[in-house]
């Protein structure tokens, strides 16, 4: 029923114009949304805007993906990356967020009215394709991560297989996460937009989010992006035959989505 609802709230996103800030090339961009979700007019206090995260946001954005991407994200779900009920984190994944991520002024938080971060993009330059295991894949000490570090770079051999995106700049959605109570109306899909808006504007070629959740699929298909490569789950198995991921339903699949900027 929650989610009935929720999508029926997609549609009903404004852009309150009046509140937009001109984006001035070394400030934070800051474009306010509201949820327009009930007749008469009151939002729930849904309202949010997204900003570019800065190295001040650092502590928090991590703070933020400890708590929903690192437990539930399909992959790091079906490892149990955090085992449940364990106040813990996964240094290797947080070293992955910062380093390439949270400091490139391409990486964006939806923030609500009360100032809670209720979503974050996570995205960079993609690296040069590469048919060899990159050196920071082979010397991960942390296996489970190392598994999923090694589904990504398998996708990645997939999608270059013709060298096709080989001359183009790449942006590459890399983590999105929207809070649990947020899902389903729209923020995901504000952050994706916002994200193409400033790739374009960077001249990045492309824009590419390698889809490991049937939601986010749903969501790239429809900003009109393109599959570009599609591995189900249970056709990646190790050497007994055995699914390494066995994401709970409804993912069943890691579909690569990418969309040609126009400039
Ligand atoms: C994927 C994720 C970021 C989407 O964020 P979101 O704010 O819920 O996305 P949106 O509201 O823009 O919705 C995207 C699509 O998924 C659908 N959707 C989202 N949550 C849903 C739910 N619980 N049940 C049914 N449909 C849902 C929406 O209806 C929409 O589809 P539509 O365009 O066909 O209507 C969010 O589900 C999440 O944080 N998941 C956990 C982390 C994760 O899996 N990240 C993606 C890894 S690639």
């Amino acid at each position: 029923m929650e989610n009935i609802r929720a999508t029926n709230q997609l549609d009903a996103i404004c852009i309150d114009s009046d509140k937009t800030t001109n984006f001035a090339k070394d400030a934070p961009r800051i474009t306010k949304y509201s949820l327009a979700d009930s007749a008469d007019g009151s939002n729930g206090g849904m309202d949010y805007h997204i900003e570019i995260i800065n190295k001040d946001d650092k502590l928090k954005v991590l703070k933020f993906l400890r708590r929903f991407f690192f437990r539930d994200e399909p992959l790091n779900q079906s490892i149990q990356l955090i085992p449940e009920g364990e106040d813990s984190t996964c240094m290797e994944l947080e070293d992955y967020c910062s380093h390439s991520s949270l400091e490139n002024n391409l990486s964006l938080m939806a923030v609500s009215a009360s100032g809670a971060i209720v979503g974050v993009l996570l995205s960079g330059k993609m690296d040069p394709p590469s048919n060899e295991e990159p050196e920071y894949i082979q010397s991960c000490k942390n296996a489970k991560f190392k598994k999923i570090l090694r589904l990504l770079h398998h996708i990645d051999k997939g999608v270059n297989i013709n060298g096709q995106y080989r001359d183009f700049n790449v942006l590459e959605v890399r983590i999105i996460s929207v809070d649990t109570n947020w899902r389903g109306k729209g923020v995901g899909k504000t952050l994706i937009e916002k994200s193409m808006e400033i790739a374009k504007e960077q001249g990045f070629h492309y824009i590419r989010a390698d889809c490991t959740s049937f939601f986010s699929c749903k969501l790239c298909a429809r900003l009109g992006f393109d599959a570009i490569y599609n591995l189900n789950y249970n056709d990646y198995v190790d050497e007994d035959g055995k699914p390494i991921f066995s994401p709970a339903s409804p993912h069943t699949a890691v579909v690569a989505y990418i969309k040609k900027l126009s400039t």
